[in-house]
């Protein structure tokens, strides 16, 4: 079965009707996870696009997700932040999922932020923890639902794009110099992606948790590696919504996006921080 899939000339469309609605220039893309949307308030001189506006672009149907991109200032740089994403659960194809990183590619984006909340499998983290992505395990890719999959178009990216350093090494330096400043803890681990969107039952987090999983979300690693194809640097924050420690209790969409609200503001501190300095 073929996966749908977009052109070059799709990407660039979106990009135009982007391009005509904002006089900013970004270089920085910053997608906002579950519950963290409220960091779009702070951008300054913000152009409010709705994904509706944008051909091809996948609204979000989940709660919490507004599905709006901001375009304006943050901490002095050119900034578009997407409110909210679509995910492989709803029903996208991996292609419109990640169809978002190639427009911002096409825009002149040569760095994505990417967020996330995420379930906490390492048994130290806590509730309310941000995470410093260090990698991620693919699980969803290795079944074969990799957002690459299907003919490549060299000008996008290669046809076997490296993983080693998906995550900057020198933009998590970045970050952790921040949290340092800051006095925020930034943990550090592996993200897991599963399709979802049932939670884990409780033999799922035993098993991702010996394949060296920190936290599992269902989100981020499409992105990352659509990011990483077409050579964009890429910093992955995790907020670490639940805890999947062992004999977790019951997970709810709503504490996921309580834990967001809760933590937002420090996830917005480092991320304006961060841009600061990039
Ligand atoms: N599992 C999967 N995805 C998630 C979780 C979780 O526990 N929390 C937030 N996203």
């Amino acid at each position: 079965m073929s996966e749908l899939q977009f052109t070059r000339q799709e990407y660039i469309k979106a990009a135009r009707v982007i391009h005509s609605r904002t006089q900013h220039q970004p270089r920085i893309g910053i997608i906002l996870g579950s519950g963290l949307d409220s960091l779009a308030d702070q951008v300054m001189h913000a152009d409010r696009i709705s994904y509706r506006d944008v051909p091809h672009f996948p609204a979000s149907t989940v709660h919490g997700h507004s599905g709006e991109l901001v375009i304006g200032k943050l901490s002095g740089a050119d900034v578009l932040m997407m409110r909210g994403r679509a995910h492989y659960y709803e029903g996208y194809a991996m292609a419109e999922t990640t169809l978002p990183i190639r427009v911002m590619r096409e825009l002149g984006i040569t760095t994505l932020i990417v967020t996330n909340a995420a379930g906490g499998v390492n048994e130290k983290f806590r509730v309310g923890d941000l995470m410093l992505i260090t990698d991620h395990i693919n699980l969803v890719g290795m079944t074969g639902l990799n957002p690459l999959r299907g003919p490549n178009d060299e000008t996008l990216g290669p046809r076997f794009p490296d993983m080693t350093a998906a995550y900057d090494p020198a933009l998590s330096d970045v970050a952790r110099a921040c949290a340092r400043d800051l006095k925020i803890e930034l943990r550090e681990g592996v993200y897991v992606m599963l399709a979802g969107p049932s939670f884990e039952s409780p033999a799922d987090v035993r098993f991702i948790r010996l394949i060296g999983a920190d936290a599992v979300g269902m989100s981020t690693v499409p992105e990352v590696i659509v990011a990483r194809h077409g050579a964009m640097r890429v910093l992955g924050l995790s907020l670490i919504s639940n805890s999947l420690a062992p004999s977790h209790a019951q997970v709810t969409h709503e504490e996921v996006l309580e834990a967001g609200k809760t933590a937002a503001p420090k996830m917005a501190q480092l991320i304006k921080a961060v841009v600061g300095k990039i």
